[in-house]
């Protein structure tokens, strides 16, 4: 099992050689010795040709993600992160942009749901704050930190995982998702700075919070990923493909990080 599978606890194993999965193995890669590799690939694109039904099409069925359809793709696997950790989501905790997600998965657990944004126009804010340095939020402060969709809007993501791991108490965890895959913004396109990988992922909370302490996940698979790029919602899939994933072809990456006691 490799080491990206291997983080995907719970989620399906990926997909392979789906397109003859009936197939021994020594039949599948059997590579006729007469032919070039040129020819090879003719043949292959021939012999399996590629499902173009999304691609005739002149760009995305949405604009938007998928929300003028239903549920986006991301969304959907944002909120399955966020329901497999619900428990977390208790006592203090920091959201930013509003409360939905904390109200909706922590539930009355949460004793105070604050609003964190940089943007001082946000009527839901509680604390106006620029998450890559915010020293008007003491040390030790939150239970639960939930970034959803944010880290990729900002420059230096390391400065800012090291505020969320200051402001956490001992022992609280931060739950965050970040694109792997995605459109780019067109109201923030000045600010989409980053995609990020379940490795590199692994690597920024692991250096802030401790490898041990830093569990990543990937959700997604490669049909979604072209469904999901041109604005399919995930209603408009089938369930059992939302339940594939497959690690070498993320849509959504998920952190979910404990600050040490
Ligand atoms: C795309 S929204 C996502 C928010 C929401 N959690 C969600 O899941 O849709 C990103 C939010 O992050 C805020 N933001 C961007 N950079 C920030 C920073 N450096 N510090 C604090 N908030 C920031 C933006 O103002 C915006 O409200």
């Amino acid at each position: 099992m490799s080491a990206s599978s291997a983080t995907n606890r719970g989620a399906s194993s990926p997909r392979r050689d789906h397109h003859m999965p009936g197939l021994p193995t020594a039949v599948r890669r059997w590579r006729p010795g007469f032919l070039t590799s040129s020819r090879r690939v003719t043949l292959r694109r021939l012999l399996r040709p590629a499902p173009l039904g999304l691609l005739l099409r002149r760009g995305p069925v949405s604009r938007s993600w998928g929300f003028d359809r239903g549920l986006p793709i991301d969304r959907y696997f944002i909120e399955r992160f966020l329901g497999l950790r619900s428990a977390d989501i208790a006592g203090r905790v920091l959201e930013v942009k509003d409360d939905g997600y904390t109200r909706r998965f922590g539930g009355d657990a949460v004793t105070s749901a604050e609003v964190l944004d940089i943007d001082a126009g946000n009527p839901a804010a509680t604390v106006i704050a620029d998450l890559t340095d915010a020293p008007q939020i003491a040390d030790d402060s939150y239970d639960c930190v939930l970034l959803t969709q944010v880290l990729h809007l900002v420059y230096d993501m390391p400065s800012a995982v090291r505020e969320c791991h200051r402001i956490l108490k001992p022992g609280a965890t931060l739950l965050v998702t970040m694109p792997a895959l995605s459109r780019c913004s067109g109201e923030l396109q000045h600010s989409d700075f980053w995609r990020i990988t379940p490795a590199g992922a692994r690597r920024l909370y692991g250096d802030v919070f401790g490898a041990e302490n830093v569990e990543v996940l990937a959700y997604g698979n490669a049909v979604l990923g072209a469904a999901f790029l041109m604005g399919v919602a995930s209603q408009e899939v089938g369930a059992r493909l939302l339940r594939q994933h497959d690690p070498l072809f993320p849509i959504l990456v998920t952190i979910r990080a404990t600050k040490a006691r």
